[in-house]
């Protein structure tokens, strides 16, 4: 491995000759760490679970791209950045923000979908769907969609985790290719250009789901897991609040429940477990949490920990810069340019939740990603010229050629923080 690790690495130096050195000396460094630290599950062929590999090389032929891959080191050059496949949800009067969010978030490696959902008017989603159509970077790449027949979503309600199921099958459906899932609002933005984020997760293993959660439900227990709400939504065409049953259930028994946060970033072969997996438990938990307040905040997590090829694959964070109200940190406060000074420290690829067109955005946009106003986030993609005001974006280039800048070191901090001795493994699944 060792060998390598140093192979890659004089490559990675070669091919991405724009980096700042402090940039490539750091990532090596995180390249050494992460070996070090994963070299403790990985078992003698590389792959996280031998007891899963044994179960799937039965089914190889027709499954085998649910094989979960443990990609460390190719043998030759520099790791291949991922694929991410974002989807980008919103409501009525959301598409303008929809808009900036896509620009800021864009990239031509990755997948985006986009839905906005039935409380929306149509005139709304053809107006996003015709922009998606005119721009002719999204022309040439052909990474982005905009769902045309549109889910009723409840807030808190179990349409919302359906919703989210839904987008993933098509992202699933339409490309191979993608290695992670991630799930964003219209009141979502990037903290630092997919560059960065490229860069940052192409040495990470890629089967590391990204999910912040706990087994320490407290209050949950009586207010969210004991009570049983129905949601309209799954079979009214209007749309109307939750409404609870006067019966209370009891805690399961037969699962652990999990919660935390309702922004992840999955991986492939664990949205593929979820969706068209030959487990029941997804089938399982999907249904016990169709009466449950506020599912988005405990299906995935639930999941996770009680599959044993997925528990060790978790890492206990959102990616998010989120801060809340006090206990019980119900609602996210909106962030303004007072946070943007902790924000970018934070280290986080995205925060939320914003306020319509915030001038926190524009000081993002200018400081963080590099963006003008109405255009993509540049990167090393883009080989147009700057001058002039042109848009260098407007001439498309490799879409593996990333040009890492200062989040790559930000994220970079984060990360190995997060799968610090002291961290990594402790925080994952505990049972408390
Ligand atoms: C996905 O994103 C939406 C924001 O549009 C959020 O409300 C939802 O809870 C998220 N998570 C899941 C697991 O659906
Ligand atoms: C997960 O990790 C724990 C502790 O590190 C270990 O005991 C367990 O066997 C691992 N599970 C799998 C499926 O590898
Ligand atoms: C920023 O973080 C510091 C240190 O954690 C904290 O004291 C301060 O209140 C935070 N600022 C805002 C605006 O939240």
């Amino acid at each position: 491995m060792k060998k390598h690790l140093h192979s890659g690495i004089g490559l990675a130096s070669l091919e991405r000759k724009w980096f700042l050195p402090l940039v490539a000396s750091s990532v090596v460094s995180l390249t050494l760490f992460i070996a070090a630290t994963l070299s403790l599950s990985v078992s003698s062929d590389g792959k996280i679970s031998s007891g899963f590999s044994l179960l799937l090389s039965r089914e190889a032929d027709a499954e085998s791209h649910m094989e979960p891959k443990l990609i460390l080191f190719p043998s030759s050059g520099m790791p291949d950045p991922p694929r991410l496949a974002y989807v980008i949800s919103g409501t009525k009067g959301d598409g303008n923000r929809m808009r900036r969010v896509l620009q800021a978030l864009y990239h031509p490696r990755n997948y985006y979908l986009l839905h906005l959902d039935r409380e929306a008017s149509s005139r709304e989603r053809v107006e996003l769907a015709r922009y998606v159509k005119l721009e002719p970077t999204f022309i040439k790449a052909e990474n982005v969609y905009v769902v045309g027949k549109a889910n009723l979503v409840t807030y808190s309600g179990p349409t919302m985790i359906a919703c989210t199921l839904h987008a993933a099958a098509i992202l699933l459906r339409k490309h191979k290719d993608w290695d992670w899932f991630i799930n964003l609002s219209a009141s979502d933005y990037p903290l630092m250009p997919q560059d960065d984020l490229l860069h940052v997760l192409s040495y990470l293993p890629r089967d590391l789901n990204f999910i912040e959660h706990t087994s320490d439900i407290g209050w949950k227990e009586f207010q969210r897991a004991k009570p049983i709400i129905v949601d309209p939504g799954l079979f009214m065409s209007a749309k109307a609040d939750v409404f609870w049953v006067t019966q209370r259930r009891a805690v399961p028994s037969s699962f652990t429940l999990f919660t935390g946060s309702a922004w992840v970033a999955l991986t492939r072969a664990f949205v593929e477990f979820c969706i068209v997996g030959w487990d029941n438990l997804p089938r399982t938990v999907l249904m016990y949490y169709t009466n449950f307040v506020s599912s988005p905040e405990g299906y995935f997590h639930t999941v996770i920990c009680n599959t044993r090829e997925f528990q060790n694959t978790t890492l206990n964070h959102d990616l998010h810069y989120i801060t809340w109200d006090n206990p019980p940190k119900q609602h996210p406060l909106s962030l303004g340019l007072a946070y943007f000074e902790n924000m970018t420290t934070s280290g986080a690829p995205f925060a939320r939740k914003f306020d319509n067109n915030d001038p926190v955005l524009d000081k993002i946009d200018k400081e963080l990603l590099g963006r003008r106003e109405g255009r993509l986030t540049p990167g090393g993609w883009c080989l147009g010229s700057y001058t002039k005001g042109r848009d260098p974006c407007s001439v498309m280039g490799d879409s593996s050629v990333l040009r890492p800048g200062a989040g790559t070191m930000r994220f970079e901090k984060l990360v190995r923080r997060l799968m610090s001795k002291e961290n990594f493994r402790r925080n994952q699944c505990s049972i408390y």
